[in-house]
C-alpha cells in the first residue's frame, strides 16, 4: 500500500487546538472498529484522549495481541509499534503516528554490541549454557529476536523479577539489556548481591570485566539509562521527605538504585497510577516518573484531596513520546480515511517469528 499520503500534515501545522481534535474525532467516527487507537501513560493529553486503551508496556502488549481492528495506530514509540506488529495477526497494520518517536534507552543496545558481547562470553564461559539473555520490552526487534533464538526472554517494567526466576530457574546468570537500573533493582528484590551484578560496559573489550568478574556475577547488566529517569536524584527525595515526613514516594525502577531504594513504592507506569488512585483522600505522592502521566495523574486525583508532585525540579518529559502529538494523530487517521497507509511498521517475517517466541514466553510468564 502507498506511504505517501494526499493530506499533507504541514497544512495541518497552523490548525486550532479545537479544530485537530475535531478532526481526529471525526476521522476516528469514519473508522469505527477498523482502527484501534492504543495510547501509553506518558502521552500528552491532547493525544492521550483519543486513545481507546490506555496502558503500560505490558497492558498494550496483550491488548495488541487481542485486536481484531484492521489497524493498531500505537500512539507510543517504535519498539511498541514493533511489538503491536510482531503479535498482531500478519493482516493487521501496525501505524506509529510520527517515525522519528524512537526511545533513547532501547537504542543504547544494538544487535552488533549484543552479538559482540555473546562472542566475548564464550571466551570465559558457555553462555548457551550459562546465560539466558533477557532484553527489557524497550528495545529493538532484532534484540528480541535474539533472545528468541537463544532460550531468552522478554521483560517489562512490571514483570521484570518474574521474568529474572523464570531465567534464573533455567541457567545460572542473565545478560540484561538494555537497562541497567531495572536490571539491578530487580535483581536485588530476588535477594542477588549487589556484588554479584557486573556492568557490562559495551564500548569496552568483556565489557570492560575481568574474566573472574564474569565468572562471579551472577546478572551483567547492560550500561544503558532512560534519560528521563536518570534526573531524578536521591537528594530530591531527601529534600522533599523534610518538608513532607506523612508523604509517600513512589517510583518507576528505570531511576537509579538510590532512588528506588529510598522510595516506598516501585512500579511500572499502570502500577503508579492504580497506587495512587486506590490511596486514601488527603494522602501526599512525589512521584518519579515522566511529566505528562505525574501532571495528569495530578488532575484526576486532586478533587480527593491527594497532592501528586514531581520529583525532579527540571522538566524531565519523554520527548520522543511526546513526537506524536495532535497533528501526526489527525494526519494519520485522516490518511487511513482516505484508505492510504502513513507510518506503517513492518518486523520483517523471520526476526518478527523468533521475537515472538521471546515475547510469547513473557506473556505466559506474566
Ligand atoms: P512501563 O512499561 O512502566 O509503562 O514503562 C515504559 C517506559 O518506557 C518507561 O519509561
Ligand atoms: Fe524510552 Fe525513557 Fe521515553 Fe521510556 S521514558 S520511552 S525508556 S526514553
Amino acid at each position: 500500500m502507498a506511504t505517501t499520503a494526499a493530506i499533507s500534515l504541514d497544512k495541518l501545522r497552523p490548525a486550532k487546538p479545537e479544530e485537530l481534535d475535531a478532526r481526529i474525532r471525526a476521522a476516528k467516527a469514519k473508522l469505527g472498529k477498523r482502527a484501534i487507537i492504543l495510547g501509553h501513560h506518558y502521552q500528552r493529553e491532547e493525544v492521550y484522549r483519543h486513545a481507546d486503551i490506555h496502558g503500560d508496556s505490558l497492558m498494550l502488549s496483550r491488548e495488541a495481541a487481542r485486536q481484531d481492528a484492521e489497524y493498531i495506530v500505537f500512539c507510543g514509540v517504535h519498539f511498541m509499534a514493533e511489538v503491536a506488529d510482531i503479535l498482531s495477526r500478519p493482516e493487521q497494520i501496525s501505524i506509529l503516528p510520527d517515525l522519528a518517536a524512537g526511545c533513547s534507552m532501547a537504542d543504547m543496545a544494538d544487535i552488533v554490541k549484543v552479538e559482540r558481547a555473546w562472542r566475548e562470553l564464550a571466551q570465559v564461559l558457555d553462555p548457551d549454557e550459562q546465560v539466558t539473555p533477557v532484553t527489557y520490552i524497550n528495545s529493538a526487534a532484532d534484540l528480541k529476536a535474539f533472545c528468541g533464538e537463544h532460550g531468552g526472554i522478554v521483560c517489562t517494567s512490571s514483570n521484570a523479577q518474574k521474568i529474572l526466576q523464570w531465567a534464573f530457574a533455567r541457567r545460572e546468570k542473565v545478560l540484561f539489556f538494555p537497562d541497567e537500573h531495572l536490571g539491578r533493582w530487580s535483581g536485588h528484590q530476588l535477594g542477588i548481591p549487589l556484588e554479584e551484578m557486573a556492568v557490562w560496559d559495551p564500548d569496552l573489550p568483556l565489557g570492560g570485566l575481568t574474566e573472574a568478574q564474569i565468572r562471579n556475577a551472577r546478572m551483567l547488566l547492560w550500561k544503558g539509562f532512560c534519560s528521563v529517569h536518570q534526573m531524578f536524584q536521591p537528594a530530591h527525595i531527601e529534600r522533599w521527605r523534610a518538608a513532607h515526613p506523612e508523604g509517600f514516594v513512589i517510583s518507576h525502577p528505570e531511576s537509579s538504585f538510590e532512588v528506588c531504594r529510598q522510595s516506598d513504592h516501585v512500579g511500572s507506569t499502570e502500577y503508579i497510577i492504580k497506587t495512587i488512585k486506590a490511596a486514601a483522600p488527603g494522602t501526599r505522592w512525589l512521584v518519579g516518573t515522566e511529566l505528562n502521566l505525574v501532571n495528569r495523574l495530578a488532575e484526576e486525583v486532586k478533587a480527593e484531596g491527594k497532592v501528586v508532585e514531581f520529583m525532579s525540579p527540571m522538566v524531565c518529559m519523554c520527548s520522543t513520546m511526546f513526537r506524536i502529538d495532535p497533528e501526526h494523530l489527525a494526519w494519520t487517521l485522516e490518511s487511513l480515511v482516505e484508505g492510504r497507509v502513513v507510518n506503517q511498521i513492518t518486523v520483517p517475517a523471520e526476526e518478527a517469528a523468533l521475537a515472538k517466541v521471546a515475547l510469547q514466553r513473557m506473556l505466559d510468564v506474566s
